[in-house]
């Protein structure tokens, strides 16, 4: 058989594609920190037969319809949103996603942005830089405690379960909301399943771990914020199209909650014109959940492994289509 031919969408470590180099043709977009132009995308995709792709690629049906020769689709990213799963089914196309290798460090900046935005550790961090740091005071730059207080997961998959034993190392009440009730954290960890509002209004940190579909898209609206609590924290790292960017914006202004910490935003990326930076009680981050270089390798690796498997061997290991091959 001929080599199959890899479309890769971004430039990625030469040594990552070492192992594979014999069984694959790469052909691999030059820019780093670019997204690739949607026309040459288009273009390169007509000669492949696997595309390694992320977040940034926008998998439609109409790309779908033209990529004649494409079997499978290694999207880098646990979450799939940028792809229409639907329409790959449809063509018979195998979709993969990465889910597991980044569970543990999606959790560990997790409750790093929500300890950072209770303990107001950037604002603390830049008055020091601003000159700002005259005298030590008792109320200067008083933030919230995080151990003892209660949180709510909404979204209790792999990564709301690693979030839970944080917050259980942490000695928090855990609420959760979830499609279904998850045994494991109930059972081992003592967590409390309620419904969404009930969690709105009982929770000190509301933490945002849905995955983008039509039925999560701004789940937390108007409403939602209104039911918080007036000192309660929120944490968003799963996708910015899960929160009504403007209602959380005046839930913040107003006072209606306290603080927000957001890795995650409805149009990525944003810069220092997004109203958010312009409130001081927002930490926000350029969506670094799995941002560690060891997870980042995995998750490329996974990537390939899943081509691998589809070209190779029994079918693709973590397929979010019905088939695998
Ligand atoms: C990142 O946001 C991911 O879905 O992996």
């Amino acid at each position: 058989m001929q080599k199959p031919t890899i479309y890769i969408t971004r430039k990625i470590p030469e040594h990552l594609l070492d192992p594979y180099r014999e069984r694959f043709h790469f052909r691999m977009y030059h820019e780093e920190r670019k997204p690739i132009p949607k026309d040459m995308l288009y273009e390169e995709v007509l000669e492949a037969d696997g595309l390694l792709c992320l977040l940034t690629e926008q998998i439609d049906e109409p790309f779908l319809r033209h990529a004649k020769h494409l079997k499978i689709i290694a999207n880098m990213a646990v979450g799939y949103d940028n792809i229409d799963v639907a329409a790959a089914e449809k063509y018979g196309i195998v979709v993969t996603n990465t889910p597991d290798v980044l569970t543990e460090t999606t959790a560990d900046l997790t409750f790093a942005l929500l300890m950072a935005t209770a303990r107001r550790l950037v604002q603390s961090s830049n008055l020091i830089y601003q000159n700002g740091w005259k005298e030590w005071s008792p109320f200067d730059m008083v933030g919230t405690d995080v151990y003892g207080k209660t949180i709510g997961i909404v979204g209790m998959g792999r990564i709301g379960t690693a979030v839970a034993r944080r917050a259980k190392g942490f000695d928090m009440d855990i609420l959760y909301h979830n499609r279904s009730r998850n045994q494991e954290v109930e059972e081992v960890l003592g967590a409390e399943y309620c419904s969404f509002e009930e969690l709105l209004e009982r929770a000190d940190f509301v933490v945002s771990l849905l995955p983008l579909t039509e039925k999560t898209a701004k789940k937390f609206n108007k409403e939602a914020f209104e039911r918080m609590k007036e000192t309660a924290i929120f944490i968003n790292v799963s996708r910015g199209g899960v929160v009504d960017e403007d209602a959380l914006y005046e839930a913040l202004k107003e006072g209606k909650i306290k603080a927000a910490g957001l890795d995650v935003f409805a149009k990525e990326p944003i810069d220092s014109s997004h109203p958010f930076t312009k409130l001081d009680n927002v930490l926000l981050t350029p969506h670094i959940g799995s941002s560690t270089k060891e997870t980042r390798e995995k998750m490329l690796t996974l990537c390939l492994d899943n081509l691998d498997n589809y070209f190779y061997g029994d079918g693709a290991l973590t397929p979010v289509t019905k088939n695998k091959k």
